[in-house]
């Protein structure tokens, strides 16, 4: 049964494939830049015409031909303007659409204990945080397909795809970075002043945060954010991530409340774990990312 659909799947490959090099075929002779994937394409073609039902395909070998079809579809796909070569979508260093990648932790994995265990790392991190690419990933290329085709009858899902990923890919990508092992203490310099005007003092902050990190209802996480527009810090809720509950802010300080961040070594004592948590924060960190984005200042209203 699966060797059927492995072998329908190449064959409408194969079909995709020939209508993509008539297509080009049809455009040559114009400016264009579909010389380099005209020749893979039909690489790719010549490779996949020896195949017959008897052939054995694997999941692997499937696996690779599916990120084969998507790289070419993406280079096809962005080769509208024939004025953008692939080198310089390529050396701007943009994350090309379903391009993201997981992030490496900038520490090992049993970096963090004893406050958080290994083992939550290596899943937090290997799994949960992955699939938040993946998914991410896959939304992009979707919503890039509905461009192609005009056909965005599915748009709000993978536009709801996209947001809950892609928090969970960006914040995710944050939170690492906002801890590290001998962390803890407390920031100094602009950010501590800026603290001290808006909540009173340092102590009042922390006491504040993880009130709230304590208290947000089911998943999501407790942020520090600068309001470019008040021109002040605030402490937000994020109940479920891919709902914003402010936008126009920046996230300086996240705190993953989800339960994979803490149950295997906390079970449900989320308090401890937060209370915890404050021991790994990297302030140096949380201190670049305010002094960057605290130049964004909008007229106040
Ligand atoms: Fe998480």
């Amino acid at each position: 049964m699966t060797e059927t659909i492995y072998f329908n799947y190449v064959q409408e490959v194969i079909h995709w494939g020939k209508g993509i090099l008539e297509f080009i075929e049809d455009q040559r002779g114009e400016e264009n830049n579909y010389e380099e994937i005209r020749e893979k394409l039909k690489g790719l073609l010549s490779e996949l015409e020896i195949i017959d039902v008897s052939n054995h395909l694997s999941k692997e070998f499937i696996e690779s031909l599916q990120t084969e079809v998507d790289k070419l579809f993406l280079e096809l796909n962005g080769s509208t303007d024939p004025s953008i070569t692939n080198e310089e979508r390529q050396s701007s260093g943009r994350v090309e659409i379903g391009g993201h990648r997981l992030p490496p932790l900038p520490y090992e994995y049993n970096a963090l204990e004893p406050y958080i265990a290994e083992e939550i790392m290596k899943l937090h991190h290997q799994k949960h945080h992955q699939s938040y690419v993946d998914g991410l990933n896959k939304a992009e290329k979707m919503m890039a397909n509905a461009r192609k085709t005009g056909d965005f009858d599915l748009i709000k899902h993978w536009e709801r795809e996209a947001a809950f990923h892609g928090s969970g890919h960006y914040l995710h990508t944050i939170f690492w970075n906002i801890m590290k092992p001998d962390g803890g203490g407390q920031p100094s310099g602009s950010l501590l002043r800026q603290i001290n005007m808006d909540f009173g003092s340092f102590a009042n902050f922390k006491k504040h945060f993880t009130e709230a990190a304590n208290k947000v209802e089911g998943v999501g996480w407790a942020i520090l954010v600068w309001a470019p527009r008040a021109h002040r810090l605030e402490i937000l809720q994020s109940e479920r991530h891919q709902l914003m509950t402010q936008w126009d802010t920046i996230p300086l300080l996240v705190l993953d409340v989800w339960e994979h961040a803490y149950y295997l070594q906390y079970k449900n004592n989320r308090k401890e774990y937060v209370d915890n948590w404050w021991n790994v924060v990297n302030w140096n960190e949380v201190e670049k990312r305010f002094n960057a984005a605290s130049n964004l200042r909008w007229q106040p209203y």
